[in-house]
């Protein structure tokens, strides 16, 4: 079976009723001087109810290669190399993601844990606007830092950045219900940070001594808890049919391992979620300095990947 039919096979039958399967190639109408042209928005609404929003801008090719589940060639570009936060991911993630989640249409993009900004940056970057919270005021500096400089570097088409330096607690406090059309962040990894790293003996480096931070709560139900708060407000700031990807891993601690990415997957379904899909995110291409954990009394795993689950406020979810 392929990827394409496994992604279709899986859809239950009220998605078929809604979605009938079809290639995405079928779209691509071509000109009488034989160039293609894709379907605008509303070429696609007068097809018929069923068919009146488009996924996203994607052609055949690159929607097949975006849909495979395993994303192994994402690496942090010159500018991401050399910054200082300790969690980055690449902004050619945040692209590709935006490439598959949203059209030229959806404009608000959110990132409650925003950081070094990579998520509001690669949102301004194509001419979206980003709306994001970060508790911690060197992290927001460093993302005003980065904007003027890739601003210098490129003519940008004129997004936007809303940066509120303030726990993403407060994000209903702040965002209209349904204003925003996608989030993409990744949350702390509970307190992983400020423990000792036994896969790459590397030194500690956490987001600092703030009371807010996510990633200083001890307990992990607790901080499963404040994660899942979180996420609720986004649920409601997220227009209906809108995703939200959220880039995690699992942790271990000692002899006790924690599979976060279905731990967090699961109390956001309790809150009103459909846990949609999940991708990995293969790393490979950047942690080269694998040990062998726990040799020789005990075989350890180097996670060498990370998960970006693939959440939906369903149309009907009244979040
Ligand atoms: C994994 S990092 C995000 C990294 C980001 N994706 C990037 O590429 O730079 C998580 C961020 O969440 C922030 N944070 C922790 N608790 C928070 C809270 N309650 N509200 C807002 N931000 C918080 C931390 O300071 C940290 O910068």
């Amino acid at each position: 079976m392929t990827h394409e039919n496994a992604g279709l096979s899986s859809m239950d039958d009220s998605e078929k009723r809604a979605h009938p399967p079809r290639s995405p190639s079928a779209d691509i109408k071509r000109r009488r001087d034989g160039t293609l042209r894709r379907p605008s928005q509303r070429d696609v609404g007068k097809v018929g109810e069923a068919r009146k929003r488009r996924a996203n801008d994607l052609e055949g090719r690159e929607w097949t290669r975006n849909s495979i589940s395993v994303w192994s060639d994402l690496k942090r570009d010159s500018e991401e190399s050399t910054l200082k936060h300790p969690a980055i991911y690449p902004k050619a993630m945040v692209s590709r993601l935006l490439d598959c989640f949203t059209t030229s249409e959806d404009q608000t993009v959110l990132d409650p844990f925003s950081g070094s900004g990579s998520t509001l940056l690669a949102a301004w970057l194509r001419g979206k606007a980003g709306v994001g919270f970060e508790i911690n005021p060197e992290y927001v500096n460093l993302t005003r830092t980065r904007q003027e400089s890739l601003q210098v570097e490129k003519s940008i088409p004129g997004g936007e950045i809303k940066l509120f330096g303030q726990d993403a607690r407060a994000l209903p406090e702040k965002l209209k219900p349904g204003s925003v059309d996608i989030c993409i962040t990744s949350p702390p990894y509970w307190d992983i940070l400020t423990q000792r790293r036994t896969a790459d003996s590397k030194s500690i480096r956490h987001y600092g001594e703030m009371d807010e931070d996510l990633g200083r709560i001890k307990d992990y139900d607790e901080f499963l808890a404040a994660l899942t708060e979180v996420f609720t407000g986004v649920l409601r700031a997220l227009r209906p049919g809108g995703y939200c990807l959220v880039n995690v891993m699992d942790l271990r601690k000692g002899p006790h391992f924690y599979p976060l990415h279905s731990d967090l997957a699961k109390e956001m379904q309790a809150g009103g979620w459909t846990w949609d899909d999940l991708i990995i995110w293969d790393r490979r291409l950047e942690y080269n300095h694998m040990r062998p954990l726990g040799y020789p009394a005990v075989f350890r795993i180097n996670k060498a990947h990370e998960y970006i689950l693939v959440m939906q406020r369903r149309e009907e979810t009244n979040g």
